[in-house]
């Protein structure tokens, strides 16, 4: 595999994505569904930057959110994130609204990224591989853009048809350009919380919905009604998604808690939701914990599920954003040609 490159991407990342400076401390978590040998690869990076690096490895968790506390030594876990300045995840059961992620955010020290379940393949490619400029001029215009139109509409030939209303008060969020301390994503999506009770439509999952499925084999149906889901329909896969949902008691993890653009050149749809919520020209709809940065309503759930749809058509204010999966708005056209030469 891509060894040589393997290192190189693992470099870009701890120096130009999460600006490691030497003698900075940097907690590299991961778990026994990830590859370890990416932890390693970025120690070594870690270290080739003069920094002091810690890599963590537990046992993957069935679930994530609140709900996979049960599985995690929380205390330890805990005292290294609250106390380190810069933390990788890598673990294929994320550890973002655990009770050890919500400490380290709460100390308000750590520079966090989440880049669960990497593997070389995807570090190379979605890191080694990209103009990480470009890709953050690009997130920035989509922002721009986004933030400043009301209304929305999203259609798919599959028949997502939904409309809502954005809050101007409201961050559009340029994901993955790493500022000081805080929680990142990596770069390749623009996300934000529309007015939760003003979201009203029909969603049709194509792509991953994680948790708790993975890649779907047959479309989910998913009725919106006032920023809520009203009804799940389609094939087995909507009912895993149904009893999943109703297992925790909790009306909020029906809610809408975000939308997001995937716009990363080199995201291929594979079943890891990391890579998939950034498929260029798919929206991605978030339901349950709502994170802080949003300034939205919800707060905190039992869990959270990320639902991907693929080939979007996206209206602001009746202008075409994204045309079947395209970012075709005059203000980004020429950039999404660079980028897509560059990478
Ligand atoms: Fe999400």
């Amino acid at each position: 595999m891509d060894n040589f490159e393997l290192f190189t991407a693992s470099y870009k990342l701890v120096k130009d994505v999460m600006k490691v400076s030497s003698n900075e401390e940097v907690a590299i978590t991961t778990d026994t569904g990830s590859d370890f040998q990416v932890a390693l690869s970025i120690a070594q990076a870690a270290t080739a930057l003069g920094a002091k690096p810690l890599v963590v490895l537990r046992n993957e968790a069935p679930t994530v959110g609140k709900a996979m506390d049960k599985y995690l030594p929380i205390n330890t876990l805990s005292a290294v994130l609250s106390n380190t300045d810069v933390w990788i995840s890598l673990d294929k059961s994320y550890l973002i609204y655990s009770t050890p992620y919500e400490k380290a955010m709460s100390v308000g020290k750590v520079r966090y990224i989440e880049l669960s379940g990497f593997n070389i393949d995807m570090i190379v490619r979605l890191i080694g591989r990209i103009n990480i400029q470009l890709i953050y001029e690009l997130q920035r215009r989509l922002a721009r853009i986004t933030s400043g139109v009301r209304r929305m509409r999203i259609v798919t030939e599959l028949g997502t048809d939904i409309e809502f209303e954005n809050d101007p008060n409201r961050p559009v969020l340029v994901e993955g350009e790493v500022n000081g301390p805080g929680e990142y994503m990596l770069f390749g999506q623009v996300d934000w919380a529309p007015i939760e009770e003003s979201i009203n439509g029909v969603i049709v999952v194509d792509g991953t919905v994680w948790p708790p499925i993975g890649l779907l084999h047959s479309p989910i149906k998913l009725k919106i009604r006032d920023g809520k889901i009203s009804e799940i329909s389609g094939g087995s896969e909507a009912k895993i998604l149904e009893k999943w949902l109703r297992s925790f008691n909790d009306e909020k993890m029906f809610m809408t808690a975000h939308v997001t653009y995937g716009c990363h050149p080199n995201a291929k749809l594979s079943g890891n939701i990391v890579e998939d919520e950034r498929v260029w020209g798919a929206v991605v709809w978030g339901f349950g914990s709502q994170s802080e940065t949003f300034k939205g309503k919800l707060g905190l759930a039992s869990s959270h599920v990320d639902a991907v749809v693929l080939n979007n058509t996206i209206y602001g204010d009746g202008e075409l954003i994204v045309k079947d999966g395209d970012f075709v708005h005059e203000e980004v056209k020429e950039l999404v040609r660079k980028l897509r030469g560059a990478a």
